[in-house]
C-alpha cells in the first residue's frame, strides 16, 4: 500500500468508555463485544438476488417503514430483518454514546449484498476512493453523520482509511471554489436537495468529488489497510474519517445525524475544521 501509514485509526473497544471522545476525534472504533446475528429464515437475504434491478443498496427508513432497493417476492421478509437491525444498531449505539442523549437521531439503515470489488460506478460514486461523506441531494447543515456497520458474510470487509482530516481540507479546501450566489436556493427551487444547501455542504461535497477524481491522491495519500473479519461490528463519523471500500459482500449499515451542538468537543466537527480554515461562518 502506498503512503505512511496512519495510526492509530482502528481502537478496538471492549465497553463503552472513552466512545464518544475516540469517535469525535476520527478512530474507527471496533466494537468487538458485539454481534449481530441473522436469524435462520433470514439467511437466505444474503444473496445479491434479494436486490431489486439496478439498486445497490436495500434502505429503511426506521422512522415511516419505507424500504427501497428490495426484490418484489422478499419485500417483507427483507422490512423485517432491517427493522430487526435498525433497532438492535439503535440501541447499541445509545448505550455506546450516551452523552448525546435524545439529540442523536436515526438516518437510513441499509443492507448492502453486493459484492464490492469489481462493481461498475461512475467515479463520483466509487466508494473504492477514498473519501469523506457527503450526499448531493442530502444537505447536513453542519450535523454530523455517525455510522455503525456490520459484516455479515463470510470473508473480511476491506477498507482503506486515510488521513485526518483537517490534511485532508488543507489539501483539498485550496482548490474548490466558492459556491455561486443563488445556487442553494436554485438547487432547493429545482427539488435537487431536500434542505437548503449551505456553503458548508457545497464544501464537503466538493471535497468528497475532488478526492475521489484524484488518481495521483488516492495512490499516494498517507493509508492503511483495515480488514473486518466476518461478524465485526465498528462504527465511525464517516464525514471527518476519510475511508474506502475495496471488498466484501454483505454489510448491515445503520446511519445516524447529530447536531454540532451535541457533541462532546464541537470544535472537532468537520464543520468548525473548514470555518477556522476558511475564516468564516458556514452553515
Ligand atoms: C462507504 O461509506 O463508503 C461504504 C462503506 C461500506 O459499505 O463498507
Ligand atoms: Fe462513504
Amino acid at each position: 500500500m502506498a503512503g505512511r501509514a496512519v495510526e492509530p485509526l482502528v481502537q478496538t473497544m471492549e465497553d463503552t468508555a472513552g466512545a464518544v471522545a475516540a469517535l469525535e476525534e476520527g478512530r474507527i472504533l471496533l466494537l468487538s463485544r458485539l454481534r449481530f446475528e441473522l436469524a435462520e429464515p433470514e439467511r437466505r437475504y444474503l444473496s445479491p438476488a434479494s436486490l431489486a434491478g439496478t439498486a445497490k443498496n436495500i434502505s429503511f427508513d426506521p422512522h415511516s417503514g419505507m424500504l427501497r432497493g428490495a426484490a418484489m417476492a422478499d419485500r417483507g421478509g427483507l422490512r423485517e430483518m432491517l427493522r430487526r437491525f435498525s433497532e438492535w444498531g439503535a440501541g447499541e449505539m445509545a448505550r455506546l454514546c450516551p452523552d448525546y442523549g435524545g439529540e442523536l437521531r436515526a438516518g437510513l439503515a441499509n443492507f448492502r449484498p453486493a459484492e464490492i470489488a469489481g462493481r461498475a460506478s461512475s467515479w463520483r460514486k466509487d466508494d473504492t476512493r477514498l473519501h469523506v461523506d457527503a450526499f448531493p441531494s442530502r444537505p447536513m447543515q453542519g450535523r454530523r453523520i455517525l455510522r455503525l456497520f456490520v459484516n455479515a458474510g463470510t470473508a473480511p470487509r476491506v477498507w482503506r482509511a486515510g488521513e485526518p482530516f483537517e490534511r485532508v481540507a488543507q489539501t483539498f479546501l485550496p482548490r474548490l471554489r466558492a459556491p455561486l450566489a443563488g445556487s442553494s436556493w436554485l438547487l432547493r427551487c429545482l427539488q435537487v436537495t431536500r434542505e437548503r444547501r449551505t456553503p458548508y455542504d457545497h464544501f464537503m461535497l466538493g471535497i468528497h468529488d475532488a478526492m475521489k477524481g484524484d488518481a495521483g491522491y488516492q495512490a499516494a495519500a498517507a493509508q492503511t489497510e483495515v480488514p473486518f473479519a466476518p461478524g465485526a461490528v465498528w462504527a465511525c463519523y464517516t464525514d471527518l474519517v476519510s475511508h474506502a471500500a475495496m471488498s466484501g459482500q454483505f454489510a448491515f449499515e445503520q446511519t445516524f445525524y447529530l447536531p454540532v451542538s451535541a457533541m462532546r468537543d464541537p470544535a472537532r466537527a468537520p464543520l468548525r475544521v473548514l470555518e477556522r480554515l476558511l475564516g468564516r461562518p458556514l452553515a
